[in-house]
């Protein structure tokens, strides 16, 4: 089985939010001819001024196509899947307690989405098969390691057994799981990739690391869940974005990949990093009522990854800081995407909170 290499055409769903324009962004800027079509349904959470280095410079405009639709919708994934020779699937809601909340469209888009995509491509496989077409088009599923649930100790490897605990993460494994199906029983070329914690330019203000960057920002109150010495491993975007173009590119079809950042960090530590950079005081966080089944560690071993022959380039201390620095420098950007349903959502999830919040125990490793 071939897979697509430079100057193939790819369809990328969910290309307008975090990691997906990021993706489009620096595939496009490697100027090596490759042809982009973005399927976006733009929720809250997608913006297509994320694009706007793309679409504002006129050698990858021209090769950047973008449709307004939902994956979940036959008829406007059949024809893009038919004209590309490759999918890479970034579409999902991504917000664990906007899933806590309301889990209705992480089902449609993270399980219904899925499945149309994957028979669109198993009509492409079944095509190429029978000579109609020269090659079958390769997916990517991107998936998360939340799908691993919470780790006490140790390192997931991709073959653990997953054990999600949040709708969310209980919809990304079962989209994975349909795509691994579908390679095992139709012979679709799949390839699944498990990022960890990713942070950088362009992050919706709900996650943690942008919502307390700007709060900050404006003195508003930090709403650190629990004791916040939950651990994350942090991994920046580009890292994330050209991990899943290496695995897109050299990745063997039916595999997982895992893709850690090397930086585990409590929380308490990643928010006293960001007060430092900001120069404000610890007395803005505000320990809050946790979230219910809050997954206390993520953790993965990235062996497989390594002997792919991809490596992370960017530094967390430094990728952080160049972060807080970007969102002091596109205010206007984050307060736009403050809008649609943020107030309401904000206050539906914090109002009670931080009413009911007290202080927070400082960092373990003074910041
Ligand atoms: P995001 O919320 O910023 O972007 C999701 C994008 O998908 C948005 O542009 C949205 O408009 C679009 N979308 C949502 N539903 C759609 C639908 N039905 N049809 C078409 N488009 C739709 O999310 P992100 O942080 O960029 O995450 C991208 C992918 O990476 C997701 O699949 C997520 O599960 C996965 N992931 C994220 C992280 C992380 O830390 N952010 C880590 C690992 C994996
Ligand atoms: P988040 O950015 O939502 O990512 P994920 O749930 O996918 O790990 O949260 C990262 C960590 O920060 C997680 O342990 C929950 C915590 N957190 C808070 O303490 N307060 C908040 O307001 C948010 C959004 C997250």
């Amino acid at each position: 089985m071939t897979v697509p290499g430079p100057g193939a055409h790819l369809l990328v769903t969910g290309g307008a939010g975090f990691i997906g324009s990021c993706f489009v962004r620096d595939l496009l800027a490697r100027r090596d001819g490759t042809r982009i079509t973005v399927l976006d349904k733009l929720t809250y959470a997608g913006n297509r001024a994320n694009l706007a280095a793309a679409e504002g410079d006129p050698e990858a405009a021209a090769r950047l196509t973008f449709v307004r639709g939902d994956i979940a919708d036959p008829g406007v994934v059949d024809p893009l899947v038919v004209a590309a020779d490759a999918v890479v699937n970034f579409a999902a809601e991504s917000h664990v307690d906007r899933s806590i909340l309301d889990p209705a469209a992480f089902l449609r888009t993270g399980v219904d989405g899925v499945y149309v995509l994957l028979e669109a491509v198993r009509r492409e496989t079944e095509r190429a098969a029978g000579g109609e077409r020269d090659r079958a088009p390769r997916m990517v599923q991107v998936s998360t390691d939340e799908v691993y649930g919470s780790v006490a100790e140790g390192w997931s490897v991709e073959t653990d057994a997953v054990a999600p605990r949040s709708p969310y993460a209980a919809a990304k494994a079962a989209g994975e799981l349909l795509a691994s199906a579908y390679h095992v029983t139709y012979g679709l070329d799949v390839v699944i990739t498990r990022g960890s914690n990713t942070y950088g330019p362009f992050h919706h203000p709900e996650k943690l690391i942008p919502l307390f960057v700007t709060n900050a920002l404006d003195d508003l109150p930090l709403p650190l869940y629990g004791d916040g010495g939950q651990r994350r491993d942090w991994l920046h975007v580009s890292d994330h974005a050209a991990a899943i173009a290496h695995v897109l590119f050299h990745g063997s079809a039916g595999e997982t990949y895992n893709i850690p950042g090397s930086a585990e960090r409590e929380n308490r530590d990643v928010v006293a990093r960001i007060l430092a950079l900001l120069d404000k005081p610890w007395s803005l966080v505000r320990s809050v009522a946790d979230r219910p089944g809050h997954d206390r560690r993520y953790a993965m071993d990235g062996t497989r990854l390594t002997a792919l022959g991809w490596t992370n380039r960017v530094e967390f201390d430094e990728g952080l800081a160049a972060t807080v620095a970007w969102y002091r420098e596109h205010e206007e950007w984050w307060r736009a995407a403050r809008g649609g349903d943020w107030d309401a959502y904000y206050a539906r999830q914090y109002a009670v909170r931080l009413a009911t919040s007290a202080t927070a125990d400082g960092p373990t490793e003074g910041g």
